[in-house]
């Protein structure tokens, strides 16, 4: 793998190669994420255009723990605000001997122009652009539910079987359009619910259902419910019911909860307005997976980076390098 740009493109065979990787980079007593020598000597630089908690933080966890070193760079407090474009900015950093650069912007399509444009020879990690894609968050999110479902037979399986559901924000959402490519691939049966001015007008080409009812998609018994965060800051208030109108009808309350099938699973990207799309109740039970997705972050993006840098290297050298 040269780049990891998007879920559209990512084929099946290399998708299930980065999720048995992510299962490497665990030990499988305490569970614990490994720490590996694996890239030491490589640089990992962080180029955040958009805010972040969890996506960049785990990179860089992620890149530590294969012992890289590591350049976050914000674009808050750079020379970004003074105009510098993206181009001389990724070169800037390019210079200072970045072997990969995993970017967030707000524009659609950025990271793509990052690793086509020949500015740099860096790999190129897309974590979030604009409302295109989210390909390491949908990557965490199949290993969590393949773990949740399969535990320590996960190794090789995809998710054919099991059905999906993606509730919310839709319209803004690179997490939903990353992990509807995705999860299709794997061969899950994707379900989107949204209010109809929240679903994006090219619907029509995904390999998806589409409900508008939450109750109704309840009903048909998910194994997994993935409440997406309604994106105030990008929402034109013409798609926007109110917020109580939006919770009572596609929010996911205690009485929603309870009517899930006791073994399916809630899932949340984060960061989550509560009370809004979900309810403590159902972000804090005991079904949600919302931390587990965290904590899975790091091993999945290890894996990411492992096979970008490392590149072919069977990742038995890796555990050979962890003894
Ligand atoms: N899920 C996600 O991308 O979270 P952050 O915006 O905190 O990185």
């Amino acid at each position: 793998m040269r780049h990891l740009l998007d879920t559209h493109t990512l084929v099946r065979e290399d998708a299930l190669r980065i999720l048995d990787v992510a299962e490497d980079m665990r030990d499988t007593q305490s569970r614990e994420v490994k720490k590996l020598p694996t890239l030491r000597g490589k640089t990992v630089v962080n180029l955040f255009f958009e805010d972040s908690t969890r996506t960049r933080i785990s990179f860089e966890a992620a890149a530590k723990r294969l012992s890289a070193d590591v350049i976050n760079f914000s674009a808050k407090g750079s020379s970004v605000s003074k105009g510098e474009s993206l181009q001389d900015t990724a070169q800037t950093l390019q210079a200072m001997g970045a072997d990969a650069v995993v970017i967030r912007h707000g524009a659609s399509g950025a990271p793509h122009t990052l690793a086509t444009s020949g500015w740099i020879s860096a790999g190129v990690l897309n974590a979030g652009d604009g409302t295109h894609e989210h390909p390491t968050q949908a990557l965490l999110d199949a290993f969590t539910i393949r773990k949740r479902f399969y535990g320590d037979h996960s190794r090789g399986r995809d998710l054919a079987g099991l059905k999906v559901t993606i509730v919310g924000d839709v319209l803004h959402s690179r997490v939903a359009r990353s992990n509807v490519w995705l999860l299709t691939t794997l061969g899950a049966e994707v379900t989107l619910v949204a209010p109809p001015t929240l679903v994006p007008q090219d619907v029509t080409g995904w390999p998806v259902t589409i409900r508008y009812d939450l109750d109704e998609a309840i009903a048909a018994e998910p194994d997994a419910l993935m409440m997406l965060r309604i994106q105030l800051e990008r929402m034109n208030a013409a798609y926007f019911p109110t917020e109580r109108e939006y919770s009572r009808r596609w929010g996911l309350d205690a009485a929603r909860l309870q009517a899930l099938p006791t073994t399916s699973i809630v899932m949340h990207p984060g960061p989550m307005n509560r009370g809004l799309e979900i309810s403590a109740d159902a972000a804090d039970s005991p079904r949600s997976t919302v931390l587990e997705q965290v904590a899975n972050g790091v091993s999945v993006r290890m894996a990411a980076l492992y096979l970008l840098l490392a590149g072919e290297r069977d990742t038995t050298n890796a555990e050979e390098d962890a003894r």
